[in-house]
């Protein structure tokens, strides 16, 4: 399978990070989402990302906006019928990305590969909404997508093996590193990362230590690049616990249960880093 025209779904900060990688790697991409307002922060986003890179030196003008001209928007879901490969990346909710998975069956050619950018959702039911279950597959980026290195790919249950080995293959074109998984909760990087930040905010909550202290503690004694406080505050406090009840309701079992303080902040609107406060403060 020759993929050369790509359309991700969602300009917002994942689904901009993927136009972004997909457009450097010299793929043609159609960024798509509901409001113009929302292209037009995606692509403020992706120019910025690119102009950094510019100052750096690591790319020239020149090459930004070749870059940027392969980037076109569009509004349309009927755009979906000329590309070889649609990279989902809309809000985390079963019922939009059903809904969504089934309009692009009808749109999409016969052998477009429809991938989804999901978290922790099962690909498995998200391939039951379309009538080409084996085309369907997830491509799990993670937060910065331009700087970090690993994507999940992950298998639904009919995932046939001539798409995951081109959608392996099209990672590393992206100059990312693919990491096979299979269809379930949390994949690997969820069920491993989450449950340490849900735990992180029960040791806050039960006030064994102050926010800062837990970070420091995971910084300075297991060398992460951020505490799990402010990767929390990073993801999105929404995000969080919408992936812990992802896993509690998947698993059935209590060490899944997400923290109160999460459900407590996440009612108060405190976000994170998107909303100004979460665990800290923002400008
Ligand atoms: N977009 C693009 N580039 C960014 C960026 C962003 N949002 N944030 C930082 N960068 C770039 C910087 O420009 C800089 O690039 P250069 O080295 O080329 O100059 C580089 O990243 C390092 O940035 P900084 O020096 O400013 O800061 P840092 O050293 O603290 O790195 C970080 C920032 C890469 C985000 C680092 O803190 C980190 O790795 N944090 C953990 C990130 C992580 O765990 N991500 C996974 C989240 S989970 C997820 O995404 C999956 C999910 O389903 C929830």
């Amino acid at each position: 399978m020759n993929v050369k025209k790509v359309m991700v779904i969602g300009a917002g900060q994942m689904g901009s990070g993927i136009a972004q990688v997909c457009a450097m790697a010299g793929y043609d991409v159609i960024l798509h989402d509901m409001k113009q307002e929302f292209l037009d922060r995606g692509i403020g986003i992706i120019t910025k990302n690119l102009s950094r890179q510019v100052e750096k030196g690591r790319i020239t003008e020149v090459e930004m906006t070749t870059i940027l001209s392969r980037i076109s928007q569009s509004l349309d879901l009927q755009n979906a019928s000329s590309v070889d490969l649609v990279i989902e990346a809309a809000v985390e909710n079963m019922e939009i990305k059903t809904k969504l998975f089934a309009q692009l069956d009808e749109i999409a050619p016969q052998d477009t590969i429809l991938a989804t950018n999901t978290s922790s959702l099962p690909i498995t039911e998200i391939a039951a909404a379309t009538k080409r279950p084996e085309k369907v597959i997830g491509m799990h980026f993670m937060n910065p997508v331009p700087v970090m290195k690993l994507v999940e790919i992950i298998r639904g249950l009919a995932t046939a093996d001539e798409v995951y080995q081109t959608i392996e293959e099209l990672t590393k074109t992206l100059n990312k590193v693919p990491v096979e998984v299979n269809d379930f909760p949390g994949f690997v990087s969820n069920r491993i990362l989450m449950p340490m930040i849900n735990e992180a905010i029960y040791t806050l909550y039960e006030g064994v230590a102050t926010k800062e202290a837990i970070d420091e503690v995971m910084k300075l004694g297991m060398n992460h690049p951020m505490g799990p406080l402010t990767l929390a505050d990073f993801i999105g406090l929404d995000t969080c616990l919408y992936i812990m009840e992802t896993l509690h309701e998947g698993f059935g079992d209590d060490k899944y249960r997400p923290c109160p303080l999460l459900r407590k902040y996440v009612k108060a609107g405190w976000l994170g880093k998107k909303s100004g406060r979460g665990f800290y403060t923002y400008e």
